[in-house]
Formats: C-alpha cells, sequence, structure tokens
C-alpha cells in the first residue's frame, strides 16, 4: 500500500498544494473499508475499476494502489466537485505514484458514465459514493451494471442512509447480484457496530424488506454480478 496512506490515516491530515492541512474525515472511507476493497481486488484478481466519488482521494488511493503492488490495472474516479476538496484527490493520487493508472473524470456520474459505456469501456470493481441521493445512486448503479463483467463487484456505500440503502436492495431483489461477505469494521467498538444498527432500524422501522441491510454494522454492502440482465420487460420486485 502506499506510505501516503499510512501518513494520512496516522495524522486525519490531507494537504492541499501550498501545504495547508485539512481533516479529510469523515467525507472519507475508514481505513478498514479501504483495507477491504484493497484484498478483494487483489484475491479476485479485479483489474479495471471504477470510482463514483474522488473527494481526498482516500478510496483511489486503496484502489488503484491495489493495482500498482499486483503489478497491473487502471482506475477510473468520476467527481465534478475537485475544487470543493482543493485538488487534493488528484495531488494524493500524483503523491502516491498512482496518476499514471488512474484518469479522473471531473464530470458528474450522470455524463460520465454513459459516454464510457459508449466508448465500450468495461469494469470489474466499482465503488459508488457520489452524490447519495436515490436517483444519482440507482443511475450510478445502471450505467455500472451494464459496463460490469460478470463476476465483477460493486460496492453501494452509505448503507446507514436510506436513499443508498434503497438503492442496493433494489439490485439486490431486482437484479443477479449476490452479496459478498466483507468484514470492513475491525477495531470499530462494539457499542459503535451497535449504534450503527440501532440507528438503521430506529429511522425506518417500518420497512423490513431492507432488514438484512439494517442488521448489519458494515456501512456498506458489496455486490457480486452473477449474470447479465435477464429480465422480461415486466419484471419488478418490490425493493
Ligand atoms: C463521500 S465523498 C467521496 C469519498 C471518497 N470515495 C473516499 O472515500 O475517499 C462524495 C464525492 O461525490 C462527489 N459527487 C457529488 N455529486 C457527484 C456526481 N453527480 N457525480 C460524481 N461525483 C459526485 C463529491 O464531489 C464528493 O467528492
Amino acid at each position: 500500500m502506499p506510505e501516503l496512506i499510512d501518513k494520512i490515516y496516522k495524522e486525519r491530515q490531507v494537504h492541499d498544494a501550498d501545504g495547508k492541512a485539512i481533516n479529510p474525515f469523515p467525507a472519507s472511507i475508514r481505513r478498514g473499508l479501504g483495507e477491504a476493497f484493497a484484498e478483494l481486488i487483489a484475491e479476485r484478481n479485479l483489474t479495471s475499476s471504477i470510482e463514483i466519488g474522488l473527494a481526498y482521494g482516500m478510496s483511489a488511493l486503496f484502489i488503484a494502489g491495489a493495482h500498482k503492488q499486483r503489478g497491473n490495472g487502471s482506475h477510473v474516479a468520476v467527481d465534478p466537485g475537485q475544487d470543493n476538496y482543493h485538488n487534493i484527490g488528484k495531488l494524493n493520487l500524483e503523491r502516491a505514484g498512482l496518476d499514471s493508472i488512474t484518469e479522473v473524470l471531473e464530470v458528474p456520474s450522470y455524463e460520465a458514465l454513459p459516454a464510457l459505456l459508449s466508448e465500450g469501456r468495461r469494469f470489474d470493481f466499482a465503488f459508488i459514493d457520489g452524490m447519495h441521493l436515490f436517483d444519482f445512486t440507482l443511475v450510478d448503479f445502471f450505467y455500472i451494471d451494464l459496463m460490469l463483467d460478470v463476476g465483477g463487484v460493486v460496492v453501494f456505500d452509505d448503507i446507514g442512509m436510506k436513499a443508498c440503502r434503497s438503492a442496493a436492495m433494489y439490485a439486490m431483489k431486482n437484479r443477479s447480484y449476490e452479496r459478498v461477505p466483507v468484514k470492513t469494521t475491525a477495531g470499530v467498538p462494539i457499542h459503535v457496530k451497535a449504534a450503527r444498527v440501532v440507528r438503521k432500524l430506529i429511522s425506518d422501522p417500518f420497512s423490513l424488506r431492507d432488514l438484512p441491510l439494517k442488521l448489519t454494522a458494515e456501512g456498506v454492502v458489496v455486490l457480486e454480478k452473477t449474470a447479465d440482465d435477464n429480465r422480461a420487460y415486466d419484471h419488478h420486485k418490490l425493493f
């Protein structure tokens, strides 16, 4: 893993081009999740990744870092908002020597994804962590699914939020995806894990359909694509 990762998680600071320090949390992923990504990418030999939402570049450092460590693979990061993050996502990729294997597309995902699709691009790992509204998350998933290889993996972040959880539930109930168990909470105290579950249950107490995602302390759901889309034109399962 890039040394930069260690430094940032220890100091809890990132730096802009002038050296000004900024706390990248809570906007950035927790270390446990980043490490789970790197492991998954290495174990499954996933070589072509995409993420929606670069921010300070922390998830990109883990994902592209895993490609670099293996010696092959490339990453695409989509984010129209680098200005809001002092361009630190791009700077961190350069600092870690990952800019040559990472393409940063500074447009909203609803523009970038159809363009990538029409270029015939394919991916085997995708991280959805951009605009967290339901419709944006679902549109991200829609296009990613069209470009994701069977056997590839898509991760929905922030399933503590109903909008993201619903988009993930749509995929789980209506599409050919299977949940991949991940442990991203090593070191998180038991009472924090319990609080996460309770918060999800309280925020939406009457929906039992998404219970499996409420009962996990993981902040994400990881899904493996098991088949291309083969639904009848009128298929629909409540989610
Ligand atoms: C939670 S942050 C991403 C954090 C990053 N994945 C990490 O863990 O280090 C969300 C990012 O989504 C970006 N974003 C917002 N709307 C977007 C859109 N329509 N398309 C792509 N990215 C978007 C924001 O600019 C922000 O950088």
